[in-house]
This record gives C-alpha cells, structure tokens and sequence, in this order.
C-alpha cells in the first residue's frame, strides 16, 4: 500500500509543490476537484489546513504538511520531524491603528481562528480574556466591535493594513511543518525514511 500525505489546500500548497518537484517526488495536478489523488506511488489527501493534523494523528493520512500555527493550535500527538522552510508567517495579537491597550485589570476580548493559543497568550500574562471564535476574516472584528483585537497569522501585513490594524504583541513565529503518524513512523520505516530522506535534502538544497 502507498504511503498517504495530507495536505492543505491554503496557502501552503504552493511551497508544498515546489519542495516535492524539487525532491523528485510525485504531486497532484492542480485543476480538479478530487479530495483524493493518487500519483505515482503516493495518495494525497487535499484538505483543510486545520485538518491536517487531525488525519495524522488518526493514521488516515501517515503524514502531511501542515503550519507551526495549526499545531500550536491544536497539539495533535505526532512526530515533527522537519521544519520544511517556507510557509513562513507570523502569529500575533492586532488591534485598530493607534488604540490603546485595554486596561491591564479588564477582561480583554479577542477574535481568532486560534483559541487555545490567545487565551493561552493572554492567560500567561495574568490577562482575563474573551474568546470570539471565528472561522476566518477575523481582521474585520475590531473594526465592527466585535472584539479589542485578534490574533492571527500575518505574512506581508496586507491584510491587516488594509483593514486598519496594526500588530501589537508577538506570539509566534511560523512555518511549514512536515508532521508524521507515530505508528506509520515505525511500521513503514523503509517507504518513510525514504520519503524524509528526499524532502529532507529538497529542503537544504
Ligand atoms: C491568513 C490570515 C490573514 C492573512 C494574512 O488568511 O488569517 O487573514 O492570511 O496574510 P497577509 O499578512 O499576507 O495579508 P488566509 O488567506 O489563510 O485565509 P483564512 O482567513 O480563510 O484562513
């Protein structure tokens, strides 16, 4: 049986692409709309970014690619063995241009797509915090009264820019992580470290 990748089909796609052509490893086309692919001796999983782990961890998939910030999220029970370099972003705490911090003794409200992180965050610094869970677009909370800030992943800033935020705190740096099913780690050792092998070398090359 071949090996199962799970990938996501956001924004690290792309960099996923070029590092599998590079190490000479199969990847799907990218017009379709098959969630399954497989190609030449793998099978790919298209999914979304907050899933991946999720498959991982399950054995469905036995290993995929997936952001530092999806699993700083979610703490799945996987190996990570290689950081692959690109997917390079930012987790931070914004709010609207030029506000003040809210009062250090009040309850601060946040929207994100990352609620363990930002209360986690929060909570570290002896903060009181409101969680607004949101899906995605959470860079129009502040604005609309929603929330005093979000965290969220920043990669040029544009987003934030355009809707008129600025970064206030640092959470995290990120970046694109290859994460790996423990059992499969161990009961396909030969397919998987030929597959780590080949992206390891794609990565530093
Ligand atoms: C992410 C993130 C920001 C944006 C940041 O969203 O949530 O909205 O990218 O990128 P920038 O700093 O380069 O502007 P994504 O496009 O992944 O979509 P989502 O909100 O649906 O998750």
């Amino acid at each position: 049986m071949s090996l199962t990748i799970a990938l996501s089909k956001g924004k690290l796609l792309a960099g996923t692409e070029e590092l599998f052509l590079r190490a000479g490893l199969p990847f799907p086309a990218r017009e379709g709309r098959r969630l399954v692919v497989p190609v030449d001796g793998l099978r790919f999983l298209l999914v979304k970014d907050m899933d991946v782990p999720t498959y991982v961890e399950h054995g469905v998939a036995d290993c995929g690619v997936a952001g530092r910030d999806v699993l700083l999220e979610l703490e799945p029970d996987v190996y990570e063995p290689v950081d692959l370099g690109f997917g390079r972003c930012r987790l931070v705490v914004a709010r609207k241009r030029g506000a003040a911090a809210a009062a250090a003794a009040s309850t601060v409200r946040v929207a994100t797509k990352y609620p363990r992180v930002a209360s986690a965050h929060f909570l570290e610094r002896g903060r009181s915090v409101e969680v607004v869970r949101l899906a995605g677009s959470v860079e129009l909370a502040p604005g609309l009264g929603l929330a005093d800030c979000i965290v969220d992943v920043v990669e040029t800033g544009r987003t934030l820019a355009e809707n008129g935020l600025e970064v206030a705190e640092e959470v995290a740096a990120s970046s694109a992580r290859l994460i790996v099913n423990r059992a499969s780690y161990h009961a396909r050792r030969d397919e998987m470290s030929r597959l780590l092998g080949a992206i390891a070398k794609a990565r530093t090359a």
